[in-house]
């Protein structure tokens, strides 16, 4: 090669330079990912005629087992067709799961154990069902939560069709814009699959208590005394054409996806009334909380929004960068949960449509909201989360099936800091040593993927962390802990303990031969990735945290998941080809969106391991799906330091909550590009009041430590990490109750006023619980916000303790100058607080609280425990109810061990009343004690009443 003339360097440099600031101003090249159009199945079901193809017989009503039909295509589908097995069973959470499959259980398809749990797939004990010429109705006394009148799954024969109806009240329905269409599977050759019931399958061959004997051309079912099925109606003649549209292979840029077991994709519409609203959910996406149309409805009749994005939202764990805003595309973690809510009836309903293989979903708006549900491959498999007219009761039935979010450790909600990188243990004590002397609280240190030796996780590039252990040791010695980044690509350097292991016991992800391991691109260049989807992988994957495995780790160290979509730079769409294999031979195809999953839940039970099983484990990751709530927190990935990105957190963070994965947070200050003081401080105070709360930055972006930014913004970035310190008890106990609940911790306001009718697409305020609202301010130069405040009651402001006068109308634009965010708490709330500044969380442990009481009736909460163990799970919490009405405050016991044996000293040591209309005489305890206390502008505040937090007690406002 010709070497470059010296002259051109320099042009050579300012050209590359441009590239990159290009790249870095300018958004994601979205060709480098899959449209609907570019995707076969997408593209198949979308453009499929509405035929009514499939008629429904009852096979089986055994009450041991799923109600059992047969699906059978109608004229819509060629011969070749196999019949389908539709199973409904309702659940004793009360929702209903429907699935459908090859009804021949030798072709059967494959799903993952890993997702659901089975205390929420206990059945219903209770149903029953009727039957007409043209339903099935089945009934049971699971879905009617506290008295409320029972729910009815019908099932129509033909066209089949489920619908969920409460009276005459239908809340949502599965096929009723007749969308339903699975591609069976088969092979290359056209041989059909055998469609005949097997003997291994006894119940397939019962229909209305006859016994089938074959099927005819048409596909009626021929029974044993020689009649035939009665043809369903079926009005709809037209013929649904299979041009084999990208069945066998495809092509996408370079990359091409051979198909070797062809078409297996699944679709079908899920509806919901004419009452509801919205739509929620579906996360990952860089969008609006209440969900776009997508397309028109399908009916010709309902009148219809025109929509405002062209393509479905698409859920497809990807490693997007530079991600752009407002969009369907899909993001690095998918929940395939549907909520739907209506201000007429204040009813919540979900569907959970559990398929871990790339979708893609259609909305629409109309007399109606619709959605429209194409899966790549697997099993068909929607549970109906009926609801109830509480809003908690869609999020137990859902948190049945995928679990609660995990109580955090107590050190994990405070702040973290992060950047890639801090460079080496100098940088590290420096940066620990500015946030000791600004008095600044934080609770992590955060080490990027430069800390390791050539990017090969679990070791330490020496020249720069030559002492690990004492920097860990040094900075708990001040109560702060660490994260180190362990991705799940491992380096293929056969000197390298864990790719050696890895590789002898052949625990990576194979090619698609099933043999040969996968060899792709990431941070350390040639890669294997670990077959997370395999629990003997998992487990020796937790090993590997173990102190004498991981060098240099100590208890004190937490970890980072990144990159576990899985991202495969030279892969397709930045990911790993379909085709690869896990060690069970199962295409990735199959698994894709779970594995980000079960690599964070490997990791976590690792740490979980490390402790002997006593600690609870801090893991952030950024890949998700359904369930991984019980396993640690996720962050949404890299954004920039942009007004619009700072505007957009907000959003994605109540759609995940609303997907029940209440502990997230966005990046604050923004992964790219360079935050100016005045972005930084309004996402300081916007993270402070978000779930998970970590700045970080890209290693291209200017160094943005908190006193960068000169000493007023100093004071405005601290003031908001001390509000967020301050709440810390409302926080643990929020997240406790999620625990408890499924509901999340972080939520949209029409989840708390559901039939306000100016809620459904709020997104840009939010409520903490249900006591706190926050309106952050999220504009560039804007020093008002928009302000909406629901309920019948007052709020009042959190740093004036004043009434926030409310017009009618329940809007205000606020006055929020640069050093505040409006925050409000709910009028008959009391919120607990620790009010001492400290510098972590560690150094709160023993701090007394402060209760803040709006109102003259209110009700409030405290759970507390040691922050870090699973002691609580065997009752070594406190959990307390603070009731207050005519004067009278009561602390009363509504659970756990603590306060017992005197084992918890934790006290109060101020209450503050807000809203006390005059000056009381006197305040005294229960035994008799005079309190001080102050009293100024409606605000009492009684100091050092002294009282035990774990002790009965009744303290009286005497006026
Ligand atoms: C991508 C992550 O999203 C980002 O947060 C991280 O800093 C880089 N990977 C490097 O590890």
């Amino acid at each position: 090669m010709t070497p470059l003339p010296c002259s051109l360097l320099p042009l050579l440099v300012a050209l590359v330079a441009l590239l990159l600031t290009t790249t870095l101003t300018h958004a994601v090249d979205q060709t480098k990912f899959r449209t609907c159009t570019q995707t076969g199945f997408c593209r198949r079901h979308r453009n499929k005629a509405p035929a009514n193809a499939y008629t429904a017989a009852l096979l089986s009503s055994n009450p041991n087992e799923p109600y059992k039909f047969l699906l059978h295509p109608g004229k819509g589908y060629t011969q070749t067709h196999p019949n389908l097995s539709l199973t409904v069973d309702p659940l004793s959470n009360g929702a209903v799961r429907v699935r459908v499959q090859e009804n021949n259980p030798a072709t059967a398809r494959w799903e993952s154990s890993d997702i659901l749990l089975p205390d929420g797939l206990v059945r219903c004990s209770s149903a029953t069902h009727s039957e007409t010429p043209q339903t099935v109705t089945i009934s049971s006394s699971c879905s009617s939560p506290d008295g409320e009148d029972p729910a009815d799954v019908v099932v129509s024969l033909s066209p089949f069709k489920i619908t969920v109806k409460q009276g005459s009240e239908v809340l949502m329905s599965i096929n009723e814009a007749q969308l339903f269409h699975f591609e069976h599977k088969r092979s290359k050759l056209g041989v059909p699959e055998p469609t005949a019931p097997t003997q291994s399958d006894p119940a397939a061959d019962q229909h209305n208590g006859k016994k089938i004997v074959g099927y005819w051309e048409d596909g009626l079912a021929r029974y044993e005394d020689g009649t035939t099925e009665v043809k369903p109606v079926d009005d709809v003649a037209t013929m649904v054409k299979e041009d084999e549209d990208g069945f066998w292979e495809e092509k996408f840029q370079s990359h091409h996806d051979a198909k070797p077991n062809g078409p297996m994709s699944i679709g079908v519409d899920i509806t919901f009334p004419q009452k509801s609203t919205k739509l929620y959910g579906i996360p990952e996406h860089a969008s609006s909380l209440a969900l776009h149309a997508t397309r028109t409805p399908p009916s010709p009749h309902s009148s219809s929004k025109a929509p405002k994005y062209k393509d479905p939202y698409r859920l497809y764990n990807l490693d997007v960068f530079e991600y752009d805003l407002d969009v369907p595309m899909s993001l690095y973690g998918s929940i395939p949960l549907l909520i739907s809510h209506s201000v007429d009836t204040g009813r919540v309903a979900g569907a959970f449509f559990n398929n871990p293989s790339e979708m893609f979903i259609d909305i629409w708006e109309g007399e109606g909201m619709g959605s429209h549900w194409m899966a790549e491959t697997g099993v068909m498999e929607i549970f109906l989360l009926v609801g109830g007219s509480k809003v908690s009761e869609v999020y137990k039935q859902y948190s049945s099936l995928t679990g609660t979010q995990a109580l955090p450790p107590l050190f994990s909600l405070g702040y973290h800091q992060c950047r890639w990188n801090y460079k080496d243990e100098k940088d590290v004590y420096a940066v620990h040593k500015k946030f000791e002397e600004h008095d600044y609280p934080y609770d992590v240190l955060w080490l990027d993927i430069e800390h390791t030796d050539g990017k090969r996780y679990f070791t330490w590039d020496k020249r720069f962390f030559p002492n690990p252990v004492k920097m860990q040791q040094t900075l708990w010695e001040q109560g702060r802990r660490m994260v180190t980044i362990v991705d799940p690509h491992i380096k293929r350097d056969n000197n390298y303990y864990v790719h050696k292991e890895a590789t002898a016991k052949s625990l990576y992800i194979k090619n698609a031969d099933g043999h040969s391991d996968f060899n792709g691109w990431c941070w350390p260049g040639d890669s294997s990735y670990l077959d997370f989807t395999e629990e003997k992988v998992r487990k020796w994957w937790a090993e590997q945290f173990k102190l004498d495995k991981y060098v240099g780790s100590t208890p004190h160290l937490h970890i980072w998941n990144d990159m576990n979509e899985m991202s495969v730079f030279n892969g397709p769409e930045v990911t790993m080809q379909k085709t690869t294999k896990n060690l069970d031979g199962v295409e990735h195809r199959e698994w894709h969106n779970i594995y980000g999953m079960l690599f964070q839940r490997a990791t976590s039970e690792g740490l979980v391991l490390r402790s002997g099983g006593k600690e609870r484990s801090f893991v952030l990751s950024r890949s998700f799906y359904a369930g991984s709530q019980r396993w640690g927190a996720i962050w949404t990935g890299d954004n920039a330091a942009r007004w619009d990105h700072l505007a957009a957190a907000g959003p994605m963070l109540l759609t995940i909550n609303t997907a029940g994965l209440s502990f997230i947070g966005a990046d604050v200050g923004g992964f790219f590009g360079n935050a100016d003081s005045q972005l930084m401080v309004r996402w300081m105070q916007s993270g402070a009041y978000q779930p998970f709360f970590r700045g970080h930055a890209h290693h291209d972006s200017a160094r943005r430590e908190p006193w960068l930014f000169g000493d007023e913004a100093l004071q405005m970035l601290r003031q908001a990490a001390m509000e967020r310190y301050a709440l810390l008890p409302f926080w643990y106990t929020v997240f406790h109750t999620s625990s408890i609940t499924g509901m999340p911790v972080m939520r949209p306001l029409w989840m708390e006023y559901p039939k306000d009718a100016n809620c459904p697409a709020l997104d840009h305020q939010w409520l903490i619980g249900s006591d706190l609202l926050v309106c952050p301010v999220v504009q560039k130069d804007a020093v008002k916000v928009n302000c909406y405040f629901p309920g019948n009651q007052d709020w009042y402001d959190v740093r004036t303790m004043q009434v926030q006068q409310t017009p009618t109308s329940k809007w205000a634009n606020l006055d929020a100058p640069l050093d505040t965010i409006p925050v409000f708490q709910r009028s008959g709330s009391i919120i607990p607080k620790k009010m001492r500044l400290r510098r972590s969380t560690e150094m709160m442990k023993n701090d007394p609280y402060t209760l803040v009481v709006a109102g003259d009736s209110a009700a409030g909460e405290l759970y507390i425990d040691d922050g870090h163990s699973f002691d609580f799970e065997n009752g070594e919490f406190a959990k307390r109810r603070f009731d207050f009405a005519d004067g009278k405050l009561t602390n009363t016991k509504l659970g756990g061990n603590w306060g017992a044996n005197g084992t918890c000293k934790d006290w109060i040591e101020r209450i503050i009343f807000m809203g006390v209309s005059k000056r009381p005489s006197k305040v005294v305890t229960s035994g008799g004690q005079e309190l001080e206390f102050t009293y100024d502008k409606n605000t009492l505040v009684v100091r050092k009443p002294e009282l035990g937090v774990v002790d009965d007690w009744t303290l009286q406002i005497i006026s």
